[in-house]
């Protein structure tokens, strides 16, 4: 039996068998007590062991760090605060961790030293309690999009197209470095590569999942997706997972109500479902995390123009270290300035200038501003990005000129429009903005079990 389930049992008298992880040891010359953990549950199950039982030998190997097997009787605990125990018969070591080695001792390590030895940190309570609400969303993701008619399509990891148009990709190829081959002008000669072009790793699923939705109605995405952009700060990763909505006949305002309502749904899954972890987080990291929680699933989020957040923004007095005229990308102040000292709330910031967004979003009426939407959030900034896309065939490869993107990458998204164009529309949540906001963790590296950032790529 898992000890997440022990906890709750009331079997009193009867015979169990735990397996765990000790987390400390403590005790007197008659007795010892064993907090085990086995990763079910935030709580320990302690172990009690009658030295009359178990000889001071054979308890000395049971030291923090190490695995071991529990075999005897579940007895209702006497302690405060925990229903029950186990009253140890035997215990057999399974892996010993040397005190003087193993790196997590006492409690209160630092997340900057855990993040050092990120191999070893799902074994404390804090990874523990991330990496169990990580796959609390990840299932409710899939539950969400499930029963709402949307199918799970998988897009390429490999691609030759650059959805976003950053140019911030990682490039893929089987060339050899120190040798590579070399067109007459001098150039890389691509021809001879793996796939017999220049590809990279993916930056978004989007417009294959644009293919899924003007066939299958509504897909979505979810998975990695890589992005070489060397932003050193706490809400980027170089591999992170998005989930990709993508949906026919979807306008602008559509898109919306989608963003607000699955956001709001993963919330409230999160509160339901992981609440002693969300408790344990609430009380060690982020006091009001659970309060924050529930304020943004009972409110309304803001629907504001671009235009009108800057007007705001320039009208607020406020001393911003970056510009925030028309025009401007807003930075993480600006929409942290919107959200948690005017609005108070989520703000869907829509119809912001064409220069600042992607070639494939649908141009308004005015020619100078399209139909994107970033969603908005409390401590995070942006957590979704998306837009309704330009169905118009004549529109969307004027502006692919515009931008010089080689028609010999994206011919076949414009074949889209083409054949049974359709309104359509879609967004990117990011996962682990997602995770950062739930948790109510501060560093994106602490969401993921393994980041990878600008100079690191360990374990
Ligand atoms: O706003 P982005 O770049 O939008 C897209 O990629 C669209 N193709 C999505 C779509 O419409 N289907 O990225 C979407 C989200 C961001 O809002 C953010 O939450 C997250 O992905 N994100 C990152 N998360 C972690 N590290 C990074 N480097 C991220 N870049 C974007
Ligand atoms: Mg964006």
């Amino acid at each position: 039996m898992r000890i997440s389930q022990l906890l709750k049992s009331t079997e009193y008298g009867s015979k169990v068998t735990v397996k765990g992880w000790v987390r400390t040891k403590r005790g007197n010359k008659n007795v010892a007590f064993i907090a085990l953990n086995d990763g079910s549950c935030v709580a320990n199950i302690q172990i009690v062991a009658d030295l009359a039982k178990i000889s001071d030998e054979q308890l000395k190997p049971v030291t923090t760090g190490a695995c071991i097997r529990v075999d005897g009787t579940l007895v209702e605990s006497l302690g405060k605060g925990q229903g029950v125990e186990v009253q140890a018969d035997t215990i057999e070591i399974y892996g010993t961790a040397d005190p003087d080695t193993y790196p997590l001792q006492k409690k209160g390590h630092s997340l900057e030293f855990l993040r050092d030895i990120a191999y070893l940190r799902p074994r404390t309570n804090t990874f523990g309690a991330i990496l169990r609400i990580r796959h609390a969303m990840a299932f409710a993701i899939h539950k969400y999009f499930n029963d709402n008619g949307f199918y799970y399509l998988h897009t390429p990891l490999i691609t030759a197209s650059d959805c976003e148009g950053a140019g911030a990709m990682f490039q893929v190829t089987t060339l050899d470095m120190n040798n590579l081959p070399k067109t007459e002008d001098g150039k890389v000669d691509y021809s001879q590569d793996f796939f017999g072009k220049s590809c990279s790793l993916t930056v978004s699923g989007q417009l294959e999942g644009e293919l899924g939705a003007l066939s299958l109605g509504r897909i979505y995405t979810f998975g990695p997706t890589f992005r070489a952009e060397n932003s050193n700060t706490p809400r980027h990763l170089a591999e992170f997972w998005m989930i990709e909505p993508e949906m026919a006949f979807y306008e602008l305002e559509d898109n919306m109500e989608l963003a607000e309502d699955f956001l709001k749904y993963l919330i409230r899954y999160a509160l339901e479902n992981c609440r002693e972890d969300l408790e344990f987080m609430d009380k060690m990291w982020d006091n009001g995390l659970i309060e924050r929680l529930k304020s943004v699933i009972a409110c309304d989020f803001v629907r504001l123009d671009y235009t009108e957040g800057i007007r705001i923004l320039k009208e607020s007095g406020r001393k911003f270290e970056f510009p925030c005229d028309w025009g401007c990308d807003l930075q993480s102040e600006h929409e942290r300035y919107l959200v948690e000292e005017h609005f108070k709330r989520p703000v869907i910031l829509i119809n912001y200038p064409k220069e600042i967004k992607a070639f494939y979003m649908k141009l308004n009426d005015d020619g100078k501003t399209v139909r994107a939407m970033d969603v908005l959030f409390p401590k995070i900034g942006e957590i979704i990005g998306g837009s309704e896309r330009e169905a118009d065939y004549g529109k969307l490869s004027a502006r692919v000129k515009e931008l010089n993107i080689p028609e010999k990458d994206i011919w076949w998204y414009l074949d889209t429009r083409r054949w049974g164009s359709a309104p359509h529309s879609g967004f990117g949540l990011g996962f682990e903005r997602l995770l950062l906001f739930v948790t109510g963790m501060g560093n994106i590296r602490d969401v993921i079990p393994f980041p990878r950032t600008p100079k690191n790529a360990e374990f």
